[in-house]
Formats: C-alpha cells, sequence, structure tokens
C-alpha cells in the first residue's frame, strides 16, 4: 500500500517567527496520524525554525524549490546541495514559479535530479492552465510535463520521487477540480506515463497528489479515490485546524480504503 501524503504549501506566507510558532502549535495536533506522511514547507527563511521545531517528530520539512547548480552565481537561489540536512523534501516545477519565474521542463527535470542526489525527496508539480483545460489538452500537457521532469531518472530512484497534479486553474481560486477529473487525470495520464516509462511495478509504487482549492470540506472525496494518494494544500495549511483536518481525513480514508 502506498503511504499517504499531505503536503502544506506555506508559499511567500509567515514570517521566521510565525512560522516557528504554528509549526509548533501544529506538531501536537498532527503528530499521532502517522500513518500519513505530513509534510510542511515554509519558506525558506524559516527552513531551519521549522525543522527544529520538528525535530524528532514524524513530520517533514520540504523546501519550496531547490536550485540545480550545487553553488555559482545565481543571485536569489538556493541549492539543492545546500538543503540537504535541514529539510527532506524539496517541491519542484510549482506553476507559480513556471508562470512567475520562468521555470521550464528542463529546468524542473535538472531539479528533481539535483534533488535526487542531495537526497532530497522531490515533489514535482504538474498540471495544466485554464486555457489548456478548456481545449482539452490537459492528458498532453500533463503527460509531457511528467515525461520532461522523469527524463534520465533512474527507475531505482522513481520510488523516491513525489508527483502533484495541481491543475493551474484550480489553484487559489477555490474551484477545486472534481473527483473525477483528479482521478482520471491522476489515473489515466500520470501513472499510465510512469506505466510507460519504467513499468506497471513501479507507476503503482510512486504517489501521485492532488493539489488545488483542496479544503476540509471537499477532501474525503479525493481520499476515496485509489488512484489519489494525497493532497498538495496551499491556502488550507496555513491554518492548525484545517490543516489537522486534511491529515485526520486521509489517515481515515485511507485506512477504510485498504480495509475494503
Ligand atoms: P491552494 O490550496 O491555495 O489552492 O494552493 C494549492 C497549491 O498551489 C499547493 O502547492
Amino acid at each position: 500500500m502506498r503511504v499517504p501524503v499531505i503536503a502544506g504549501n506555506w508559499k511567500m506566507h509567515k514570517s521566521v517567527a510565525e512560522s516557528a510558532t504554528f509549526a509548533r502549535e501544529l506538531l501536537p495536533s498532527i503528530a499521532a496520524y502517522e500513518s500519513v506522511e505530513r509534510i510542511v514547507a515554509p519558506t525558506f527563511l524559516a527552513l531551519t525554525a521549522v525543522a527544529e521545531a520538528m525535530r524528532g517528530s514524524g513530520v517533514r520539512v520540504s523546501a519550496q524549490d531547490a536550485h540545480f547548480e550545487p553553488q555559482g552565481a545565481y543571485t536569489s537561489q538556493v541549492s539543492a546541495a545546500m538543503l540537504k540536512g535541514i529539510a527532506s523534501h524539496a517541491i519542484v516545477g510549482h506553476s507559480e514559479c513556471r508562470a512567475w519565474l520562468g521555470e521550464t521542463d528542463e529546468r524542473v527535470n535538472l531539479k528533481v535530479k539535483a534533488a535526487l542526489s542531495s537526497d532530497l525527496t522531490p515533489i514535482v508539480a504538474v498540471g495544466e492552465n485554464l486555457q489548456q483545460y478548456e481545449a482539452s489538452e490537459t492528458f498532453d500537457v500533463v503527460g509531457g510535463q511528467v515525461r520532461a521532469a522523469l527524463q534520465d531518472v533512474e527507475a531505482a530512484d522513481m520510488c523516491r520521487v513525489i508527483l502533484a497534479y495541481e491543475p493551474v486553474w484550480a489553484i487559489g481560486t477555490g474551484r477545486n477540480a472534481s473527483a473525477e477529473i483528479a482521478r482520471n487525470v491522476i489515473g489515466d495520464c500520470v501513472r499510465a506515463t510512469l506505466a510507460e516509462l519504467y513499468g506497471a511495478g513501479i507507476s503503482q509504487q510512486v504517489r501521485i497528489l492532488y493539489g488545488g482549492s483542496v479544503k476540509p470540506d471537499n477532501m474525503s472525496q479525493y481520499m476515496a479515490e485509489q488512484e489519489i494518494d494525497g493532497a498538495l494544500v496551499g491556502g488550507a495549511s496555513l491554518d492548525v485546524e484545517d490543516f489537522t483536518a486534511l491529515v485526520a481525513i486521509a489517515a481515515r480514508e485511507k485506512a477504510a480504503g485498504s480495509n475494503s
């Protein structure tokens, strides 16, 4: 059985002090849900403080990006190599980075490989925009992003990679994709692409998350889908009660699914 994942992407929210305080409040609330891989992704500035607050617990800390060069003249960037020992995961290819920072498929691929070689688990975000969705290009776009991100990634490393399907039109809009849409894209496109690239066995081991306006009141429908292994959450991860509710729902639904 694939271990479910709930990852909170705090984006550009919370100062260092606020992040540390929030992490200390969140930890006792989610500590008991050991059947779920719980991840928080604060800003780079707050990584150390949050990692310190979570030390010794099962809660993992992720960076929101990771540059592929170990060091160099890349003003504003933080390398995967620098994150080693501080974070355990790194989000790469987030649509906000693709849109605002000119992130390309090629760079996402370099970042995935750099993360893996620095012992970080990449959480690779893929997803189509509204125009592509309305033009029924979702499978082409998402399948292409998956292939590009994983170019030259060894089969042996794939069980360490997490993928997240985040339709751009659902991020921060309150317009979440239906469970049916998420299941179809995750199963028939993302997992099917993995099966083509790595074989059915490996494709069944990789965790694939849904992201985009996930909230406690719409979470159960996603977790009831066998294909969907968890959620990458923005807004609702900034609130202790909401994030805890998401973790609790994942624990409950996935336990129910494994018994049925
Ligand atoms: P929202 O949950 O705020 O829609 O953000 C999703 C997201 O981008 C997570 O990476």
